[in-house]
């Protein structure tokens, strides 16, 4: 078992034991990849603010999210492909989180299904729709969701159209992947891989094969599903979904104020402030870099959570005290499971815990609820 200290030993591992093809799915940016670079690089110019003799003692990391109790707050968010990462991803993803004590979100675009996760977890996880311009699809897949038990719909916003990715093009990215002879000479030294994925069934888009009609052949799938994602959607298509939920919702993706205020008034329970991990309009500002005029307009009328970036229990800490209620992770997670499976999702979630309680208690806080903007140093003009 190797020693793991942080996400980026889990990242190591990651690209050393998963195909290439699927490590550079999650690895990327779109266009130019700005905006992923700088979702790291901006929560790293942001500095802590050292405090000492301060009674440390009694200190927790739990909190809430949408009122659930968390064991610290922190969502797994939702990742498409993650049973290609590892076989039957999504279901050894929730089950790190259920036995964590955090919510997970599963795709539209997962390789297992919603009724597959549900059989094999524990906890109710929450659902991430892709609204399509088919509203039966819709109607039937948030049927199916709620018949799961699922706690929660997040509905995310900012993915109308696919951002290009170069390395998928370049990668002939497809799922399950097509066995070329790059594909195979790759696989060579990631037998492990193969292996598992041979002893599973689910290796096409369990939400969506077989589900809907004309796509009983996977391989034409990510080009059917990016001609059906609904490029038409808009404020009140948003409000005519959340109706046919009927529970909670998380409108995910916002990155503006104004978007923001919509996003209050149709009745969201939560928003998630995200660039979609740079994987969407190259040249959009950090999440971390918006946060805090988001938080101001409406932070006192629903929770405003954070993704993008964050890689560590100190960046959860700088987006709790700029407000944010809590966070969502990918690639930190997603490392982990390339890496190492259930056991890599449980370690990459006892890394970022155990440095946010260790940040915390060095800041002089015992409580996640008492981070606060004095707690960071940040440089002049970064807002
Ligand atoms: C994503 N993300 C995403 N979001 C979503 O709503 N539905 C999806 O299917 C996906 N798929 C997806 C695949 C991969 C490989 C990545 C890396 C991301 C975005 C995701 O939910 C989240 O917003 C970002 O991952 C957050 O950024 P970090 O934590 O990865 O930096």
């Amino acid at each position: 078992m190797p020693v793991i200290t942080c996400i980026d030993d889990l990242k190591r591992l990651h690209r050393k034991r998963t195909p290439k093809m699927f490590y550079d799915y999650a690895e990327s940016g779109s266009y130019t990849e700005q905006t992923f670079r700088e979702n790291t690089s901006d929560f790293a110019q942001i500095r802590l603010r050292q405090k000492v003799a301060v009674d440390m003692t009694g200190r927790s990391t739990r909190s809430t999210m949408l009122g659930e109790e968390v064991a610290m707050p922190v969502a797994l968010a939702p990742v498409g492909l993650t049973g290609m990462q590892r076989a039957d991803g999504e279901i050894k993803a929730a089950r790190a989180a259920a036995k964590f004590g955090v919510p997970f979100t599963l795709s539209t675009m997962s390789i297992c299904s919603i009724e597959d996760v549900a059989a094999h977890s524990d906890a109710p996880f929450w659902f991430q729709i892709y609204t399509l311009t088919d509203d039966d699809f819709n109607k039937r897949i948030l049927e199916r969701a709620r018949a799961a038990g699922c706690s929660a719909l997040v509905i995310t916003v900012d993915l109308q159209l696919l951002g290009q990715r170069h390395k998928d093009l370049k990668n002939g990215l497809t799922a399950p992947p097509k066995f070329t002879l790059p594909v195979l000479a790759d696989l060579a030294t990631k037998w492990r891989w193969g292996i598992e994925m041979l002893g599973t069934k689910r290796r096409f888009f369990g939400n969506i094969v077989g589900h809907v009609s004309g796509v009983e052949d996977p391989s034409r799938l990510s080009s059917w599903t990016a001609e059906k994602f609904d490029q038409a959607l808009n404020w009140d298509r948003i409000q005519r979904l959340m109706e046919m939920w009927g529970g909670k919702v998380i409108l995910k993706g916002i990155l503006d104020a104004e978007d923001a205020e919509m996003a209050a008034k149709v009745g969201a329970d939560a928003i998630v402030v995200s660039n979609h991990g740079g994987r969407q309009l190259d040249g959009a500002l950090s999440s971390i870099r918006v946060l805090p005029e988001i938080v101001a307009a409406v932070g006192e009328r629903t929770e405003v959570w954070l993704d993008s970036g964050i890689r560590s229990g100190q960046d959860v800490l700088k987006a709790l005290a700029l407000g944010a209620k809590g966070v969502m992770i990918g690639r930190a997670y997603i490392h982990g499971l390339g890496a190492m499976g259930e056991p890599g999702v449980t370690a990459a979630l006892e890394v970022i815990r155990k440095e946010l309680d260790t940040s915390m208690a060095l800041c002089g806080e015992r409580r996640v609820a008492d981070l606060r903007r004095e707690n960071l140093l940040v440089p002049k003009g970064f807002f």
